[in-house]
């Protein structure tokens, strides 16, 4: 009968049959399905998988380094990190719609992850942590078409590997379940849904790269205070939002005319609909006191508390 147990070591024997003396790449994107697709991949046959994370400089801050920490340093998988911050921040330049700025990142990501895939002759199969919910939305015959990986943007149709899609029989819970026993971090396993534009959505309208620390470095700070709060899993996704807004402050004796910092935190079973966090008034006090203290440019912070819909859980 079916157990987790049972589950990995059937199809660490599937992969390991499939795959044989091949080589397997995977897209690494740090979330918790493409992490638990290398966990099991790398269960299977080891250093015949190699990763592949693509740093698009809109990541959260420390995101980079834990992610080859876990990976590299504590698993010892093959894990090749692309630098590619300059080209998608060059590509955004100028540009503030946020679908427009969608479609860049997605298809710089293309982009790069084909040309540094073509780089590795010798790939045979393409690994992706495409879900049992992914398939029923889209309908398709995932065994023939790449489909648009959810995390980390479309990848090209015309690249030449063969699929592997180890948890495409699971739903999320299964999957942080697989994630645990493969024995990855709760910071991986239960981390928040994040989206693969990242912080390019997160800053509004035209991106900078003062703007981007300004979320990066409040995100981080309300990270930190969920955390010691102990509110991490009853809010099911919570960050922050730089609005192209600057307002009156005062600081000392001096006038300020800064930037004000959005916070977004949401209770939701899917994303589908979602009602606002009721995180307690002094934990937001700390955030709040704590976000103008250490954020240089920011003198007011502001708590969105409305549901989906009307407005969606990403202010782009
Ligand atoms: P919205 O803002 O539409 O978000 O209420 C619902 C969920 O989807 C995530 N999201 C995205 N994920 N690429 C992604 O991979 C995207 O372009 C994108 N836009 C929104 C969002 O974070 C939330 O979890």
């Amino acid at each position: 009968d079916w157990s987790m147990e049972n589950f990995i070591e059937i199809e660490i024997a599937k992969i390991k049959e499939e795959v044989g003396d091949k080589k397997v790449l995977c897209a690494l994107s740090g979330g918790v399905d493409s992490s638990v697709v290398a966990a099991l991949i790398h269960a299977a046959i080891g250093d015949q998988l190699t990763c592949m994370f693509v740093d698009h400089g809109l990541l959260r801050k420390g995101e980079a380094e834990s992610v080859m920490k876990t990976f590299a340093d504590h698993f010892h998988m093959n894990v090749i990190k692309i630098d590619a911050q300059d080209r998608f921040l060059n590509k955004l330049k100028g540009v503030s719609d946020p679908e427009e700025k969608r479609k860049i990142i997605g298809n710089e990501f293309v982009y790069v992850f084909d040309e540094e895939a073509s780089k590795l002759t010798d790939m045979d199969f393409l690994a992706q942590g495409t879900l049992y919910t992914d398939i029923i939305e889209s309908g398709t015959d995932t065994a023939q078409t790449i489909k648009s990986h959810h995390n980390v943007g479309g990848l090209p149709e015309d690249m030449q590997f063969k699929l592997i899609e180890p948890i495409n029989t699971l739903f999320k819970d299964e999957v942080r379940e697989l994630g645990k026993e493969l024995g990855l971090s709760d910071e991986i396993v239960w981390r928040q849904p994040f989206p693969g534009p990242g912080l390019g959505i997160r800053v509004l309208g035209e991106i900078t790269d003062e703007k981007l620390e300004i979320v990066r470095e409040s995100d981080f700070i309300l990270r930190d205070e969920i955390k010691k709060a102990g509110l991490e899993r009853e809010i099911w996704q919570y960050f922050t939002v730089l609005p192209p807004l600057r307002s009156v402050g005062v600081m000392g004796d001096e006038r300020t005319y800064d930037y004000a910092v959005g916070i977004r935190a949401v209770t939701s079973i899917d994303g589908m609909t979602s009602d606002w966090a009721r995180i307690p008034w002094d934990v937001l006090e700390k955030i709040s006191v704590r976000i103008v203290n250490e954020v240089q440019n920011v003198n007011r912070v502001l708590y969105d508390v409305t549901s989906k819909p009307p407005s969606t859980i990403e202010w782009e």
